[in-house]
């Protein structure tokens, strides 16, 4: 039965530093201790980028890296790069055209894309416009995140959460059957309220005030953004399974967004999906906002299969998705 052509994950690589900031660290810089963020979180390290002159494109570059020698790409196949980010190594110019340089991509062109945590979920769908429609190969999608640049080491509310690392996918044409089936993405752009860095931006250009206002750094209303949280995922992923005409328990695998341990057992709850099918890494990397889904791939990749139906999900300030490959 010949297939329509789908855009198929054909490689998958992850990098974190090696330096790790465990519960007993943070102990110690603020008011706080491993049993509360235990229990809250479920994060008992995280990896910090501490290599001096390092930012966002190097893990980045160390993905992508680590993808082409797997795969047996030349970096001068990759047709497209795209970082997901929001912690780019600059304003402008976007890190991924910064990647491109450092990985010898020299035929590719690359942007950004600032999603937060769902970024890594948006540019898989973009990114797989471009293989789907037969205009690119060889598509590699980033999701890279910082987050220890834009962390308050002094707010406990925001500082046990975040860890930096960066994973990176090879998208390539399959008509086998296998690919990127369907993707269900959603924004509401009210939320901003809740989840938002303030200073910095063109509403709000940084200053000698708003550095000592503390206004560079991620704020978050948690409570808001938990319930969010488990309600578009869950939604999202109802959404795709409806659409598919498909079951909860054809889904080989849930990836989602590495937040809250307790967000993703209150998905998987939701979803009556066992927490054992459910791919979960947050307790050694925390959230490294656009890197959790392709760092949960790279570390659970020897235990797929051909053929296994996954759900991808995840949730930023402002806009959950679902994405089933
Ligand atoms: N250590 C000890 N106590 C802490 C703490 C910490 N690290 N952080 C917060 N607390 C305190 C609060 O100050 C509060 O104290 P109070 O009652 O005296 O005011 C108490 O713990 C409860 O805080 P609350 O915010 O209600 O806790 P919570 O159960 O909602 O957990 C989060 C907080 C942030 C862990 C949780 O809300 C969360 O994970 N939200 C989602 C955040 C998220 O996903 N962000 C990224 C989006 S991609």
């Amino acid at each position: 039965m010949a297939h329509k052509i789908r855009a198929a994950i054909t490689g998958v690589h992850g990098w974190v530093p090696e330096d790790k900031l465990t519960n007993a660290d943070l102990e110690k810089m603020v008011d706080t201790n491993d049993e509360w963020i235990t229990s809250r979180t479920g994060i008992k390290e995280r990896r910090i980028l501490r290599t001096p002159g390092w930012a966002t494109s190097d893990m980045a570059a160390e993905a992508v890296k680590g993808l082409l020698e797997k795969t047996g790409v030349k970096p001068g196949e990759i047709d497209l790069l795209i970082v997901a980010t929001v912690t780019g190594d600059m304003v402008f110019p976007d890190t991924a055209n910064t990647v491109c340089d450092k990985v010898g991509a020299t035929n590719a062109f690359g942007y950004d894309i600032n999603a937060a945590c769902s970024g890594f979920l948006f540019a898989l769908a973009t990114g797989a416009q471009f293989v789907v429609n037969e205009t690119y190969q060889k598509v590699v999608v980033v999701g890279a995140d910082m987050m220890s640049s834009i962390v308050d080491y002094q707010d406990r509310n925001t500082c046990v959460i975040f860890g930096d690392g960066a994973a990176a996918v090879l998208l390539e044409a399959r008509r086998d059957g296998t690919g990127i089936q369907d993707f269900v993405l959603r924004s509401d752009g009210s939320g901003r309220v809740h989840l938002h860095m303030k200073a910095g931006g063109s509403k709000c250009p940084p200053s000698a005030e708003t550095v000592a206002q503390r206004e560079h750094y991620v704020f978050q209303d948690g409570k808001r953004v938990f319930k969010f949280a488990v309600e578009g995922m869950v939604s999202t992923v109802q959404e795709i399974l409806r659409r598919n005409h498909k079951t909860i328990d054809e889904v080989n695998w849930v990836v989602p967004h590495q937040a809250n341990m307790r967000i993703i057992s209150s998905v998987a709850e939701h979803l009556h999906f066992p927490i054992e099918k459910v791919m979960v890494n947050i307790h050694k990397y925390g959230n490294t906002t656009a890197a959790t889904l392709g760092l949960c791939l790279w570390e659970y990749q020897n235990q797929l299969q051909k053929g296994d139906n996954i759900v991808l999900t995840a949730f930023g300030a402002d806009s959950p998705g679902a994405l089933c490959t």
